[in-house]
């Protein structure tokens, strides 16, 4: 009869602690061997580790539960708790200061985009979300990018009159624009088949995206020309995290805070480790352009800046300018 009573206790018990414990749905586009895929399960592991198993956090790798768009609105909704879009995809949700992330060449480095991202201007940055029922939590790295074609993209030339895919960003639009080429918005998830089937002839992104999606297969031909920064804001539906136990908050946030020194540490490697991948591949031939050719992209696209300044939010742009030194009157 004790040992019955014992039981059922101890069964309560364990009960009590599995419907006690909370499940984070964090979803992203990427493949799971990127900077933020391995970053993502990363803080899955510490926040399982801190939370002593009271939160569960499920990741799911490319767009497996939802596309680029679809997501941020599953967030603001509350279907999926976190996630982390590249910053370039705050701009369609309305808060368009995030599109100075993708002014071409605005950072000469990691460094410079530190500046910001790890200071105030990005703390501000991060501030605007709150009223979309958003809450920042981190800036994760992924890196610069390359343009990729089936021909060779060396002189400003090269790129006209071609079709890149970009990323939902009126500041890329206009970039694309700026070497005469024709921009196409399409979902990360469809841009292999886009290039494998001729719908567009040519895609910009960091390299780890570019060869954990096997792009490197359906592309003759890649330029490092590192001319803009792709990178991302992991973020929770607002209600949610303030509504999750101080304690337990206090632990995630920790967990992030080590995800995030882990994420930015391994994005240079990971996209190092992919370069190799796509030249060991022999499937797409690696151009580094010259002093030269790097200046004629960065003066062609230099009026992309002023275009867009009024979009981004002059406040903003200075701010950024400000931190990092960049005067694109300079060029
Ligand atoms: C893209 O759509 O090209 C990127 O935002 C994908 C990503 O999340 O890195």
């Amino acid at each position: 009869m004790k040992l019955k009573l014992i039981l059922a206790t101890a069964l309560l018990a364990i009960g009590a602690s599995v419907s006690a414990q909370t499940i984070i749905k964090f979803s992203h586009v990427v493949a799971a061997d990127t900077p933020k895929g391995k970053a993502s399960v990363f803080f899955a592991q510490k926040a399982a580790e801190l939370t002593k198993g009271k939160v569960k956090v499920e990741v799911y790798a490319n767009s497996a539960l939802y596309k680029d768009k679809e997501e941020m609105e599953a967030l603001q909704i509350g279907s999926v708790h976190m996630l982390a879009p590249s910053l370039a995809k705050f701009g369609p949700l309305g808060v368009k200061e995030f599109e100075a992330f993708d002014l071409p060449f605005i950072f000469d480095d990691t460094a410079d985009l530190h500046k910001v991202t790890q200071g105030p201007v990005g703390a501000a940055l991060m501030a605007k979300l709150e009223p979309r029922g958003i809450k920042g939590l981190a800036y994760w790295d992924n890196g610069f990018k390359a343009f990729s074609a089936n021909t060779p993209l060396k002189a400003v030339a090269d790129y006209k009159g071609k079709k890149f895919r970009i990323q939902s960003s009126k500041v890329l639009e206009e970039e694309i624009r700026s070497i005469g080429g024709i921009a196409q918005v399409m979902a990360f998830s469809e841009v292999y088949q886009a290039l494998q089937t001729g719908v567009v002839d040519g895609t910009e992104n960091p390299i780890s995206n570019f060869y954990t999606q096997k792009m490197h297969e359906v592309q003759k031909h890649l330029t490092l020309t590192n001319h803009g920064y792709l990178g991302y804001a992991v973020i929770a539906n607002k209600k949610f995290w303030d509504g999750l136990p101080a304690d337990v908050r206090g632990q995630l946030e920790q967990a992030m805070k080590e995800a995030t020194v882990y994420a930015n540490k391994i994005a240079q490697e990971e996209n190092d480790m992919a370069l190799e991948g796509v030249k060991k591949s022999g499937k797409t031939t690696v151009y580094v352009p010259t002093k030269e050719e790097r200046l004629a992209l960065k003066k062609a696209m230099a009026p992309v800046h002023t275009k867009m300044a009024e979009r981004v939010g002059k406040e903003t742009l200075e701010q950024i300018y400000q931190a990092t030194g960049f005067d694109p009157t300079k060029l």
